[in-house]
Order: structure tokens, then C-alpha cells, then sequence
């Protein structure tokens, strides 16, 4: 069995391995909370009253400001150990289960309002399922947020790269001085886009946004032009059509 074929609970880049290093790297980075959390936040808008699920949540970030700007949200990951942390974090009464993305989940047809796949489906050769299962729990119209590494990176980043090709790649990643090797699936936009169209979504935006505005000036990158923009992530918002 590769480690692309087996359960997610044993492949070598489980985020067990690295969970609380991970959190600690995702709690104030530049990645997430002054880039990713904003934009997600950003594309949602209002959000009062809706019932929101995030897929792969990690340690409950997103659940917390979602929360906290009045919604009720679900999360699910499918390691425990962030599971443990994200309940660290929300407390007990938290509506918080392990449960694997590329399986079937642990929800009833038509419950959410939207959906977050915040920095998962890259890890994912097959989307289909996935796809298939997010749009099932999400009421007809309901959103689906989703926030992948950016397509062109691979390309620009490694010329023998087939921009056309989904493959897999190892990547190296430092997690607050934790090293960690994941395997990333680079797949190209419009392999994207025909995934979300086979799965009953359409899109609504696909966004390429600068991060935060009140990000500290010594967290970014040093750049040529603006540094506030670069390319890491693409952020999508679909909507469930059929
Ligand atoms: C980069 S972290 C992002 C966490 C969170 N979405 C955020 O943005 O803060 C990726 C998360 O996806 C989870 N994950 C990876 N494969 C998964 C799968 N097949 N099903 C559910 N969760 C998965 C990992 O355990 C990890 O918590």
C-alpha cells in the first residue's frame, strides 16, 4: 500500500505527529491568522445565525471567530490529537468529532448553512467524495469556502513540474522549529474547477486577496512590489446549485 492509498490515520504526515507545534505555528502566522482566517472570514460576510461546518478544522481556530461573530459551527479532523486541542480550546459542549474527509460523514443531509475546507483538499488525490459529501450536508444555495496552495506555485517553483498533471509531491515544513514532510496533490486550476462543477457546486468568487491589513509589518516577506500580496493560497467560494 502507498502512503497515498492508506487510511489517513497512517500515513507518515499525520498531523498527530506535529499537532501541537502545528497549532502554536497557526495560532499567530502569517499564513493563517493574518492571510488565511481573514479572507475566509472576508468571503462569509455576515454570518449570524448560520450553521457552519468546518471540514478539517485542526485545533478550532476558525470555529472560535466564527463563534464568536455569532454563528454555530461544527468541526471535524481527522486527527485526534487536534481534536484534543481544538476542545481545549472550545470547551466540552463543542460540536467537534474525528472524522475523515474522504470517507462518509458523520452528518445528516442538508444541515449546514456553509462549509469551510480551509487548507485540506491539497492533501487529497481524489476530490470527488470529498466534494460529494460536502455538498450533501449543505442546504440547496448553501456555501462552500475552500483554500488550497495556489496552482501556479508548483510550476514557478519546480520548471519540471507538469502544470497539467495531478501528481503528488513531498514538501518540507518547519511548525514552530518541528519539522514536518507532507505530501501536497498539485493538481491545476481548471482540474479544480471541473472537480467543483462534477460535484454540484458553481463558483462564486475565486479570490487572490492581500493579507490583513493590520498584519505586523515585520511578518512579511521582503518583496520588489507590494509586499501584502503574494502568491500562497486561492480561496474559492461555491455554491451548492444541484
Ligand atoms: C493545514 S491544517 C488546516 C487546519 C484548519 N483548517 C486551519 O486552517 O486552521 C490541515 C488539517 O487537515 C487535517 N486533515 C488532513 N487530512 C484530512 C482528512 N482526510 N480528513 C479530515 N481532516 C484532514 C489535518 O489533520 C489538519 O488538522
Amino acid at each position: 500500500m502507498t502512503s497515498e492509498t492508506r487510511p489517513v490515520e497512517q500515513q507518515s504526515d499525520h498531523y498527530d505527529r506535529f499537532a501541537e507545534a502545528y497549532a502554536r505555528e497557526n495560532e499567530n502566522g502569517l499564513f493563517n491568522r493574518w492571510y488565511a482566517r481573514p479572507a475566509v472570514v472576508d468571503l462569509l460576510g455576515e454570518v449570524t445565525g448560520r450553521h457552519i461546518l468546518d471540514a478539517a478544522c485542526g485545533s478550532g481556530p476558525l470555529v472560535a471567530e466564527l463563534q464568536d461573530l455569532g454563528a454555530s459551527v461544527a468541526g471535524f479532523d481527522a486527527s485526534p490529537a487536534m481534536i484534543r486541542l481544538a476542545r481545549e480550546r472550545l470547551g466540552d459542549g463543542a460540536d467537534l468529532k474525528v472524522a475523515d474527509l474522504t470517507r462518509p460523514l458523520p452528518y445528516a443531509d442538508v444541515l449546514f448553512d456553509d462549509a469551510l475546507a480551509v487548507l485540506v483538499l491539497h492533501y487529497l488525490e481524489d476530490w470527488s467524495g470529498p466534494l460529494a459529501e460536502l455538498h450533501r450536508v449543505l442546504k440547496p444555495g448553501g456555501r462552500l469556502i475552500v483554500v488550497v496552495n495556489h496552482p501556479v506555485i508548483p510550476p514557478v517553483m519546480y520548471p519540471e513540474v507538469d502544470y497539467f498533471a495531478t501528481v503528488p509531491n513531498q514538501e518540507e515544513y518547519d511548525f514552530d522549529g518541528v519539522s514536518a514532510t507532507l505530501t501536497i496533490w498539485y493538481r491545476s486550476l481548471s482540474a479544480m474547477s471541473e472537480s467543483f462543477t462534477a460535484a454540484g457546486f458553481r463558483i462564486s468568487t475565486i479570490s487572490e486577496p492581500p493579507v490583513s491589513a493590520d498584519t505586523p509589518p515585520e511578518l512579511l516577506p521582503p518583496s520588489r512590489t507590494d509586499p501584502t500580496r503574494f502568491l500562497g493560497f486561492i480561496f474559492f467560494a461555491l455554491e451548492a446549485i444541484s
